[in-house]
């Protein structure tokens, strides 16, 4: 069993970079896949008439799961899924869906909000879909960061997974992320079945697009949900400055992420009202057609359809550079750009960390936002990777993440801002004790697959490893 799952973890991330026939090498389901229904046909994610008088964060309806790694294995904890009221950019009421796994040794008084990358706009894409036995898999990242979670899991945390972009998966607008991510806590939280006591403590973590969630969850906690027991937030790899994101994404082997970012800005639930018609006037034919496969494919497909290519080419819109620079887009883009506003500041300890050499989203960026918020007082812990990629950094900042967490629920973070620099890129499992070690081999294994896949990474991870092991 573990064997084949370290093949399945390999093959899912080759398959990050080539989408080729990963269900043919794969056993059969041991579940016919008709059981399990994607989101657009199933009943549970529609909301009851009225929710909409409902405060953010009510729990609207509550099914038990099985959870499962790859759709395939079952994973060995109690899961349930719970749609909950949450809020749109223009303060209307919208449902989403968050999944909670629960050890069975869990700490009754905290755990972790984990926001997956799924770094879509298509609603088959949610991980609520992904985390069911049975699903196909087509969120391969969510099925990678299902490892991660599995450490949480083994650490004695429960931990939820929310369906931060909303109902319509919109994937850009880090508002409505940080209000999903936020309102799925609240829901977690009075969650009877989960017997958790007092006002649970959290920690709320993320990477990437998950990073966004984070980040804004973060930044309007203190003001939108304040009541929330937070204890901390881990934000790695954050696209902070939507902006700069799109430039250093552009032309490159992750262009593919800026069309559902544009399609995600654009949906009713974020931007709709004030992009649309824009959109739709400078979009020529075969851009549209990009954007609508960004609204029904998932991350792999999306690299795949614009690999290496401009969202400033003439084919894809008519505006040329000016396409982002037009006073819509830009108020829409610095309105979801982090550490813009003082009064949105987080106020519980916050650990971010960035690989220099981040290939996908600005390191520059995070650090300028690191120093916002540490002008305005915030406490952050602020990590510097000065070797490997975008992919390979989440991975070897695990041992960093769990000591910030233990001491985030311990309540032992230093206080003020302190800024560190790690310049070997080594991940020792055993380090982190015997109960972590299977799965951080797993995570290790993959490592090398995503070393081969990172062509900028400067050092060479598998050596590093190998010789470190
Ligand atoms: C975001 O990045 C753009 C392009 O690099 C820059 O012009 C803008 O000032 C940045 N915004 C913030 C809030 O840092
Ligand atoms: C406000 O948000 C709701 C929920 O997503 C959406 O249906 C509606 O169209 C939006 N209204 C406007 C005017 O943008």
């Amino acid at each position: 069993m573990a064997l084949s799952l370290v093949r399945m973890v390999r093959l899912a991330l080759v398959g990050l970079a080539a989408f080729t026939s990963i269900a043919s090498a794969l056993p059969a389901p041991p579940v016919p896949r008709s059981t399990v229904l994607a989101p657009d046909a199933d009943p549970f994610y529609q909301p009851p008439a009225g929710f909409a008088s409902e405060a953010p964060g009510t729990i609207l309806s509550q099914r038990d799961i099985t959870a499962a790694f790859f759709g395939l294995i079952p994973i060995d904890v109690e899961a349930y899924q719970l749609l909950y009221r949450t809020t749109a950019v223009n303060g209307s009421a919208i449902a989403t869906v968050t999944t909670v796994f629960k050890p069975k040794n869990a700490k009754l008084d905290r755990f972790v909000s984990f926001a997956t990358a799924y770094d879509s706009s298509a609603t088959k894409c949610q991980p609520s879909y992904a985390y069911q036995l049975g699903a196909p898999q087509d969120s391969l990242i969510a099925s990678v960061e299902l490892l991660i979670i599995e450490i949480y899991l083994a650490l004695g945390y429960t931990v939820a997974s929310p369906d931060y972009e909303g109902p319509e998966a919109a994937f850009g607008p880090g508002r409505l992320a940080g209000m999903g991510v936020l309102d799925g806590i609240r829901a977690v939280k009075s969650f009877k079945t989960l017997g958790l006591t007092g006002n649970p403590m959290v920690v709320g973590m993320g990477y990437s697009g998950g990073a966004i969630a984070t980040g804004w969850a973060a930044s309007l906690q203190p003001k939108y949900a304040s009541e929330l027991n937070i204890k901390g937030w881990v934000q790695g790899g954050t696209p902070s400055n939507v902006t700069g994101t799109m430039y250093q994404l552009d032309n490159t082997a992750f262009s593919g992420l800026l069309p559902p970012a544009i399609a995600g800005l654009s949906k009713p639930s974020a931007y709709g009202a004030e992009l649309d018609t824009f959109i739709s006037k400078v979009m020529t034919a075969d851009g549209q057609k990009i954007l609508d496969s960004a609204v029904s494919e998932c991350v792999t497909e999306d690299l795949l359809a614009f690999f290496e290519r401009s969202i400033f080419e003439s084919s894809f819109q008519s505006m040329g550079e000016d396409f982002i620079f037009d006073p819509i887009v830009q108020s829409v883009l610095k309105q979801n750009s982090m550490a813009v506003n003082k009064d949105e500041t987080p106020t519980a300890p916050t650990f971010v960390y960035h690989a220099t050499n981040d290939e996908v989203i600005p390191y520059a960026d995070a650090k300028k936002m690191v120093n916002s918020w540490c002008n305005w007082d915030a406490n952050v812990k602020f990590t510097t990777y000065a070797s490997g990629g975008h992919a390979t950094t989440e991975i070897i900042a695990i041992p960093d993440v769990i000591n910030f967490v233990k001491n985030a629920f311990a309540g032992t973070t230093k206080s003020g801002c302190i800024a560190n620099t790690e310049l070997g890129s080594i991940l020792n499992p055993i380090a982190l004790g015997v109960e972590l070690e299977p799965i951080l081999v797993k995570l290790i294994d993959a490592l090398f697959n995503l070393g081969e896949q990172d062509s900028k990474v400067k050092s060479d991870p598998v050596g590093v490893l190998s010789t470190n092991l």
